[in-house]
C-alpha cells in the first residue's frame, strides 16, 4: 500500500496525470471516498494524462462516459446512484475485459458498490484532511504500481 499526502487540487489532479501516462490497456482503478474526495479530479487528472483534451465530467447520471481521443480510451463510470443488483446487471466485465471494447483504462467511481471485482486492479482511496487537504492510500491488487507514480513527488 502507497499514502500519498494530497496537499490541494492540484496535487489530487497531478496524481491522475501520472497514472494516465503510465497505465496500460485493461487496467481498471477502483475510487472509494466519499463525496467531494476528489474522485472526479482525480480522473480528470488521468484524462489529461491520457491526452484527452475533452472535459471529463462526472457520469453520475450518465453512469458511463467514454473518452476515445487520448492515448488509450478511459471507460469513466460512477456507481453512486445504483443498488448492488443494478450495478451486477451492468455486465461491467465487458469494459475491463476489454471484449466488446476497445482495451483501455476502467476508472470507477463508488467501486464500494462493486459487488464483484475484476481479477486485478489499482484500490485508491480518498480521505479528507483539513479544508483543501486530501489523503489517498493506493492498493495494487495482481498488479504494479508504476515506477512514475511510486516515486512521485507532491
Ligand atoms: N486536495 C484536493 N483534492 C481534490 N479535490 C479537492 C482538494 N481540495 C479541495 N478539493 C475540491 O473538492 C472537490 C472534489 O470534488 P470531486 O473531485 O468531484 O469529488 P468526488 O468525485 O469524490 O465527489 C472539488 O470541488 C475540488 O476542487
Ligand atoms: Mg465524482
Amino acid at each position: 500500500m502507497m499514502k500519498i499526502f494530497l496537499a490541494d487540487t492540484t496535487a489530487t489532479r497531478k496524481l491522475g496525470i501520472t497514472l494516465g501516462q503510465s497505465l496500460n490497456a485493461g487496467n481498471v482503478i477502483l475510487l472509494e471516498g466519499d463525496l467531494g474526495a476528489g474522485k472526479t479530479t482525480l480522473v480528470q487528472g488521468l484524462g489529461e494524462g491520457l491526452g484527452i483534451t475533452d472535459s471529463i465530467v462526472s457520469p453520475t447520471f450518465t453512469l458511463i462516459n467514454e473518452y476515445t481521443e487520448g492515448r488509450l480510451p478511459l471507460y469513466h463510470l460512477d456507481l453512486y446512484r445504483l443498488e448492488p443488483n443494478e450495478v451486477a446487471a451492468l455486465n461491467l466485465e465487458t469494459y475491463w475485459e476489454g471484449v466488446e471494447v476497445t482495451p483501455g483504462i476502467v476508472a470507477i467511481e463508488w467501486a464500494e458498490r462493486l459487488p464483484y471485482k475484476p481479477d486485478s486492479y489499482l484500490s485508491v482511496r480518498l480521505t479528507y484532511g483539513d479544508e483543501s487537504a486530501r489523503q489517498v492510500e493506493m492498493t495494487p491488487h495482481n498488479c504494479t504500481i508504476s515506477e512514475e507514480v511510486a516515486t512521485m513527488r507532491m
